[in-house]
Order: C-alpha cells, then structure tokens, then sequence
C-alpha cells in the first residue's frame, strides 16, 4: 500500500499529552552522542531537548519557536541546562542556518499540548475563545480574519485541500450563510450544523478537519515545512542526522519528498516510524505521529 495515500488525517482533539512522542527513536534517530550540538527547531514544552541534553552533560542545543510563550515555558524547563541551551525566537523556515553546524536537527510538528490547552490562543474547540490560531502571536492573519472575510469558495477549497475535508462544500457555504463568526465553539456548532447527522457523530468531531485546516492556513504550515526541508540539511555537519515529526498525511508526504530529493542527503528510514502500543497506551497523541530520519552525505 502506498502509505502517501493511505495514512489518512488522524486529529486527537480531546486526548492531549504533555510527554515527547517517540522519545527512544529521536535520541536514537539523531544518535545524540557526547560533545554534539543539536538544533531543536520546535522546542514547544521542552520534553525532546530535555532528552537530548540529558544524553551527555557536554551535550549542546540550540532550541527555537515560533512562540513567545513556548519560549518562555521551555527557558523554565530546560533552566538547569544554563548556558549549553540558547534560545531563538522564530519560525524555523525564516531561521538563518549556519552552515555545516549541527550534529542533529529536530522538528516535532504542530501545535503543542499548550497551545491547545489554553482557550485564548484559539486552537480548540473544547473551549469557547476568539478565533486566534496564530502561533506567532505578532502574525496580523487570525482564524477570524478567514472564516469571516474569504470568499465561500476559498474556504471550500481549504476545507478540502488542507482538511482533507470531503463535505468542504456544504460547510463553506453554512459558514458564508451564519457569519460572522467571534468565537470557537459558535464555528465548530455550525460546522456540526452543515453536515449529516452519521456524521455528526462519528469518531472526530465534524469541525475537526475544518479547524486543522484553518490552523495550517493561518500558520502557513506547508510552506514554512517545505522552506524548512530545503534549509535545514546544509546547516548538519557530515554524518548529522535531522529527524522530523509529522501527524498528518499532507505533512507526512512533504517530509517524505523533501528528505528523499535533498542531494545532500541519505534517507535512513525507509518507512515512517510510529509508535509502539506501549507509547500509544500512555500517549495518545503519538497514534498518529511518524518519524522520518535522514543523514546528510559526508
Ligand atoms: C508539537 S510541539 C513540540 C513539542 C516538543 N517537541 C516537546 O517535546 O515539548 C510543536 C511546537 O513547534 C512550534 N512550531 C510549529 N511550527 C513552527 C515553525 N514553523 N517554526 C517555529 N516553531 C514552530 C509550535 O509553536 C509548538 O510550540
């Protein structure tokens, strides 16, 4: 089976964990080893960098995101590390890459348990909240300013492009009909409202595919992880590992293609890892969680 085809959009709204998923396959798959200096690029609560940097007490790391108050959870959590952790503030495609610097790099994508967890940020649909999303609290674009300003067709389109959403139609056009729209859980009961009742009822909740959607649409999701895949290689030394996370197929396909088609790497994974029962049972998040690796050519 063709697994670009066949892993489908797996969102765990109601079920969210704070541990780092895969945590033996990163330290593993990045071979974290005395003396290396390893690139974080979504340091989020801090859970992958603490591993790393408690693997050797030489070990260095440089840990980004995209969100101040990412930011600031994990300067807390990662504090007794002192000066071997530097912190950056940015989103990890504008990131200038120093050449040839790092032994391994790390992206562990989307949102973390934080930002869904907290109502204000918007993100979820659990809580009644404006219509943020935006990881980059500075970005000017929200979720409000698309649901209530693009045209019907342009949200159908999102729905259906970056939702995998199949009912993209109808919930566009129910969207056009009741808006404008302040809150979380007033647009998620409309989305509930356009959709046939099987569906209403179904393992996800039906505005689950539109929210990705409108996450990935106002986080420019694809692009940033396509600009990042390009980036990132030239900045590993010979031999450096760089190993991503995705949770969903359009992520999963770029990671897949983008480590494959860099000249200046070797794919070490043939097929994605995923998470044994074991690490499902304890967190449910890492269901849908696939690791590629990939080494970059001496
Ligand atoms: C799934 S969480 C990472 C969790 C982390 N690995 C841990 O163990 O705690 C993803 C984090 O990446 C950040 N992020 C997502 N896309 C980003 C981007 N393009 N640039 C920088 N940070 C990004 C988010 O703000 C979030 O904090």
């Amino acid at each position: 089976m063709n697994s670009d085809s066949s892993s489908s959009l797996i969102i765990d709204e109601q079920v969210f964990s704070h541990l780092p998923v895969l945590p033996q396959e990163i330290i593993a798959g990045l071979a974290v080893s005395a003396g290396g200096h390893y690139l974080d690029t979504t340091v989020g609560g801090g859970g992958h960098s603490r591993l790393i940097l408690q693997t050797a007490p030489d070990v260095q790391l440089t840990a980004i995101d995209q969100d101040e108050d990412a930011l600031a959870a994990a300067k807390k959590e990662l504090a007794e590390f002192g000066d071997r952790v530097k912190f950056i503030q940015s989103n990890f495609a504008a990131y200038q890459f120093p050449d040839a610097t790092f032994n391994g790099i790390l992206a562990d994508l989307g949102v973390s348990s934080y930002q869904l967890d907290t109502p204000a940020r918007g993100f979820s649909f659990r809580h009644t909240a404006s219509l943020d999303m935006r990881m980059n609290q500075q970005a000017s674009l929200t979720a409000a300013d698309v649901i209530n300003e693009w045209e019907e067709a342009e949200l159908a389109d999102i729905f259906f492009k970056y939702g995998e959403e199949r009912l993209s139609r109808r919930i566009a056009r129910r969207i056009v009909e009741r808006r404008p729209f302040d809150t979380t859980t007033a647009l998620a009961e409309a989305i509930a409202s356009a959709v046939p009742p099987k569906y209403r009822y179904g393992r996800i909740h039906p505005a689950t595919r539109a929210f990705q959607a409108l996450r990935i649409v106002v986080n420019d999701e694809l692009k940033s992880l396509e600009t990042f895949l390009a980036k990132a290689p030239n900045a590993l030394v010979p031999g450096g590992r760089i190993a991503v996370i995705s949770f969903h197929s359009l992520e999963d396909r770029l990671v897949k293609h983008g480590l494959r088609n860099s000249p200046l790497l070797r794919v070490i994974t043939k097929k994605p890892i995923t998470a044994q029962e074991l690490e499902i049972s304890n967190n449910p998040r890492s269901r849908s969680a696939k690791l590629r690796i990939a080494e970059k050519i001496n």
